[in-house]
């Protein structure tokens, strides 16, 4: 499959990703964007916006609105009012925002651990306690431990999770959703619901739903947390959506952005729009090309007999159980193989890390002969 050949050069665009390593034989695969390009119609999207050559400040409208809330009726299930929703320039303001909002309504903030590593400071921010609930193994996927959870959310502002799951690729099963959202309802705790990678589910046997789209009470407690930027790969250009149904809850939070939190810009609007509107079959063939990599990382995974990878249903990052090599940091081993893994113990997984295998095939099995070549070192 040559989806996505040759691999782009991004060192001349000051990427995150391949900054890191500038000047050393490392192949980036950490941060979470990939390694391929935007879907053509975001890219003519972009375009066609340049062609207005005034690039001022710019407000989410009907046209936007309209188009998020028939892509969340058609993809989730679930029939979003236009008022609910307030835009804003990323998924990490969102869920900091969301923290604030909500302090007010207990004491600690509950994360199921392993977490995106930002989640793991948004407690500090809000001045609330954290509440970590790891999650456990059980054969093959990580689960929530929710005789834990339950231990631990009376007395909780809010619970903090992302669904698909980074970093363990968990794509939460419908009675794994209702179980949560029964425990919110029993002690009135928030949901706050980070589903930006909502658009990448990589195992056909598995949907991604939401939790505030189970139930009209379920909803009025989540703070719900989309963007299309994963899915279609523009990250940079930040944009997101907060979906919040209970009035006092979108108040609250929007009181929080007064004069610290912009709106999305022109060409995020424009990429946006064109994402929400997209009924072409890019997403699918993506996830296609995204499971064949999948494969292809778990098989060398398994092949190791050192390593250990639970598959991946959805993002495109694998959680990768290296504590034979090094129970501490596993990370600096790959590094001096040539490897960029995002290290486990940013996202409170010490011996793992994460690879990102978003990226050209050409590219990827580069990177698996370096991981075979770092593991027979061992
Ligand atoms: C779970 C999760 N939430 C949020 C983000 C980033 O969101 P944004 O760039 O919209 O702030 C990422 C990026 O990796 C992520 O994995």
């Amino acid at each position: 499959m040559d989806f996505f050949e040759p691999p782009l050069d991004r060192r001349p665009t000051s990427s995150s990703k391949w900054n890191r390593y500038a000047g050393r034989d490392v192949l980036p695969f950490w941060v979470a964007d990939m390694d391929l390009p935007c879907a053509p119609f975001i890219l003519e999207a972009v375009r066609e916006r340049l062609e207005h050559p005034i690039l001022g400040y710019t407000e989410p409208s009907e046209e936007i609105n309209a188009a998020f809330i028939d892509w969340a009726a058609e993809t989730l299930d679930w029939i979003v009012e236009p008022e609910w929703l307030v835009w804003i320039p990323g998924v990490v303001p969102g869920f900091n925002l969301a923290a604030r909002a909500i302090a007010a309504r207990g004491a600690r903030l509950v994360i199921p651990t392993p977490a995106y590593h930002p989640f793991l400071r948004v407690p500090e921010h809000a001045s609330l306690d954290a509440a970590d609930s790891p999650l456990v193994l059980a054969g093959d996927r990580w689960e929530m431990d929710f005789d834990h959870l339950a231990a631990i959310m009376p007395d909780a502002a809010g619970l903090l999770f992302c669904n698909p799951q980074n970093p363990t690729g968990r794509v939460y099963e419908k009675h794994e959703l209702e179980t949560l959202a029964a425990l919110a309802l029993e002690h009135d705790t928030v949901l706050i619901s980070d589903e930006i990678h909502c658009g990448i589910v990589l195992d056909p046997t598995c949907r991604h739903r939401s939790v505030a789209a189970l139930d009209p009470a379920v909803a009025n407690l989540t703070i719900s947390l989309f963007a299309a930027t994963k899915t279609y790969n523009f990250a940079g250009l930040n944009a997101a959506i907060a979906v919040i149904p209970d009035a006092t809850l979108r108040e609250r939070f929007s009181a929080e952005r007064k004069g610290l939190v912009s709106n999305i810009s022109p060409l995020a609007y424009a990429a946006t729009l064109a994402a929400y509107r997209d009924d072409s079959d890019w997403v699918d063939k993506l996830n296609v090309f995204l499971a064949q990599n999948e494969r292809l990382v778990r098989a060398a995974v398994e092949r190791s007999n050192v390593l250990s990878m639970t598959p991946v249903e959805g993002t495109y990052l694998g959680w990768i159980d290296a504590r034979a090599i090094d129970p501490d940091d596993p990370t600096a081993f790959f590094e001096a193989h040539g490897l960029g893994f995002s290290p486990g113990e940013d996202f409170g997984g010490r011996g793992f890390v994460r690879f990102n295998f978003a990226c050209s095939r050409s590219l990827l099995e580069r990177g698996i002969e370096r991981l075979e070549a770092a593991v027979r070192s061992v």
